[in-house]
């Protein structure tokens, strides 16, 4: 295996292959899919939700993006590791972006940033890739636009709606982006905006055409339970094995079967016999 980079990420597209990408926030979860194979790792800021329990990703801190990426940086051998620029740490100036972009990198250990937004965050995105930072693009159901969207809601589905969501995607591509990733768009727009761009589409909720997927690994999992969107699929249903484990562990400490002679340590039984009498 060689590690993925992200030409070798565009080079899938030209070939064909198709781009494996997930969610991870910590270093155990991230060690097991860089040791499964998979492309891309990406320390969303969706942690928000499924790690630290908000209602939408709008409080997400550049401490807590750090503090997440560089955990799964340490987990990673051979992933691309992508991280999330939260709410607020772009979109104040370009300026900020290349910072926050740069603290990603320098203490975070990113080998990539993410940034939701099409031509208004296009100055932002040429500054950080000339800064030599590699950026993915998100586009279409953009959560940190959720109170100007009222709601999580599928984008692109009217002609004007469709244009611009094509329009920012060429205007990324355009701008530098390595990658971009389409949230919540109908199937069939997606595989419009695959086929016109060079740069690889990871999809979320985005059809069959993408060049990619990408899944919160909470949700393909079953653990997170408050909200499960249409596009998810499970893989497992850790969320109940987890809670029956939890359950089995409770009754055996209440009847004592845990822990038993083979998790205990010994000591010599003359050092035992002084201490009794
Ligand atoms: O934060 C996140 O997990 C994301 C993916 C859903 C693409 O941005
Ligand atoms: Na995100």
């Amino acid at each position: 295996r060689s590690k993925n980079t992200a030409a070798s990420i565009q080079n899938q597209k030209r070939n064909g292959d198709k781009i494996s990408m997930l969610t991870a926030y910590d270093y155990s979860t991230a060690k097991l899919m860089d040791e499964a194979g998979v492309n891309c790792i990406l320390v969303g800021d969706s942690l928000g939700m499924v790690m630290l329990g908000y209602e939408n990703t709008l409080s997400v801190t550049m401490e807590d993006m750090i503090h997440h990426t560089a955990a799964v940086a340490r987990g990673c051998k051979y992933a691309f590791v992508v991280a999330d620029l939260p709410f607020m740490s772009y979109q104040t100036s370009v300026y900020d972006a290349v910072v926050n972009a740069g603290r990603l990198v320098k203490e975070g250990n990113a080998h990539a940033v993410k940034l939701e937004g099409g031509k208004e965050v296009c100055p932002q995105i040429k500054a950080i890739v000339d800064a030599k930072i590699p950026l993915i693009s998100h586009l279409g159901m953009t959560p940190q636009s959720i109170n100007s969207f009222g709601g999580f809601k599928v984008q692109g589905k009217d002609e004007a709606a469709a244009i611009k969501l094509i329009d920012d995607a060429k205007a990324v591509e355009a701008a530098g982006a390595t990658a971009v990733v389409l949230e919540c768009v109908p199937a069939e727009l997606s595989k419009i905006i695959t086929k016109k761009l060079s740069i690889p589409t990871i999809g979320i909720g985005a059809g069959k055409y993408c060049d990619g997927q990408v899944l919160v690994y909470q949700d393909m999992l079953g653990i997170y339970s408050d909200f499960t969107p249409k596009f998810v699929q499970k893989y497992a249903d850790l969320g109940s094995e987890m809670k029956s484990a939890f359950k089995k562990y409770i009754c055996e400490i209440k009847d004592s079967t845990f822990p038993g002679l083979e998790h205990s340590y010994k000591i010599d039984e003359a050092v035992i016999d002084k201490l009794i009498s």
